[in-house]
């Protein structure tokens, strides 16, 4: 059976993924926040994951105002790098895993949530920069990440996005989808976005760390509570993209305590303002 054995939490941030890309990730701007995560590189190298199941969100790349499905999963074979204005990361292409997301969405679907099914779709800084983060750059002879990666593409572009109830829920339902599949695959499930940041309008540049930190607190020990927090405290509290931060919780539900199993190890923790308009959050949680 296919089991998930650890979850990983990262922000993103396009600028991030240019630091990368550019060189520049020693400048004493970038060096402190890619410090944190040296730990997860090589957590992740040790662990050797069979699939990542990454829960992102596209930024109006792949969708658009024409068309915005609230959950979309991609079952294609391969995902490309997205251009955003610049040209493609120069990043690997993601190889995704057809039969296990195939098998994710019949289960997940069955139990009642609506996923889109998804056969062509580039990927944009929303899932390329958290496995640049976990990943770093690989090298051009050896040019390809580290397993198949499984996108799962949440709206929280354009109102009304999901629940972080809605979002916990249906980690428990990818769970119980993932561990009922008959082959043995370590699996792991990765939240991206948030957490406090605000893009535009007249609070653009807001910061919340106090706030951000009780919120870590509460996705790591009082999963329920972080669920529980209405959209507007997101907004009010974090700032119009902090709603990004719902996603985290899709991959906090399919963690083994909220399914009934023992509390999860904290293998990692990291917090670090600024990067570009963005406060940086970083969690591994490691089901034992
Ligand atoms: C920034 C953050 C994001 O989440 C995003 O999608 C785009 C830009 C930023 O801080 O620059
Ligand atoms: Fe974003």
């Amino acid at each position: 059976m296919a089991r998930i054995t650890a979850s990983v939490f990262t922000s993103h941030v396009p600028a991030i993924g240019a630091a990368l890309d550019l060189g520049k990730t020693q400048d004493p701007y970038w060096q402190p926040l890619f410090k944190g995560y040296d730990f997860s590189k090589q957590w992740l190298k040790d662990e050797k994951p069979d699939v990542i199941f990454l829960v992102y969100n596209d930024h109006a790349t792949a969708f658009s105002l024409e068309m915005i499905p609230t959950f979309a999963i991609g079952c294609a074979a391969e995902f490309k790098p997205a251009d955003e204005g610049w040209g493609p990361r120069p990043v690997p292409v993601v190889q995704g895993h057809p039969e296990l997301a195939a098998h994710i969405a019949q289960s997940v679907i069955q139990d009642d949530f609506d996923l889109t099914i998804v056969n062509k779709m580039d990927v944009d800084h929303g899932l390329t920069v958290p496995l640049s983060l976990m990943c770093g750059q690989p090298p051009q002879s050896d040019f390809h990440w580290p397993c198949s990666v499984i996108p799962f593409a949440v709206n929280v572009v354009q109102y009304p996005v999901p629940s972080g109830q809605r979002c916990f829920n249906l980690g428990k339902a990818i769970r119980k989808a993932i561990e009922s599949y008959d082959q043995p695959l370590k699996v792991q499930i990765w939240g991206t976005g948030g957490m406090s940041h605000q893009l535009q309008g007249a609070r653009a540049g807001l910061i919340n760390r106090e706030w951000d930190n009780a919120w870590l607190d509460k996705l790591i020990a009082d999963p329920a509570a972080a669920a529980a927090t209405p959209h507007i405290d997101y907004v009010r509290e974090a700032g119009s993209e902090g709603i990004e931060l719902v996603m985290w919780l899709i991959a906090r539900g399919a963690m083994a305590d909220v399914n009934g199993g023992p509390a999860p190890k904290l293998k990692h923790r990291f917090y670090h303002v600024p990067a570009s308009n963005t406060a940086v959050g970083h969690v591994i949680l490691e089901n034992s």
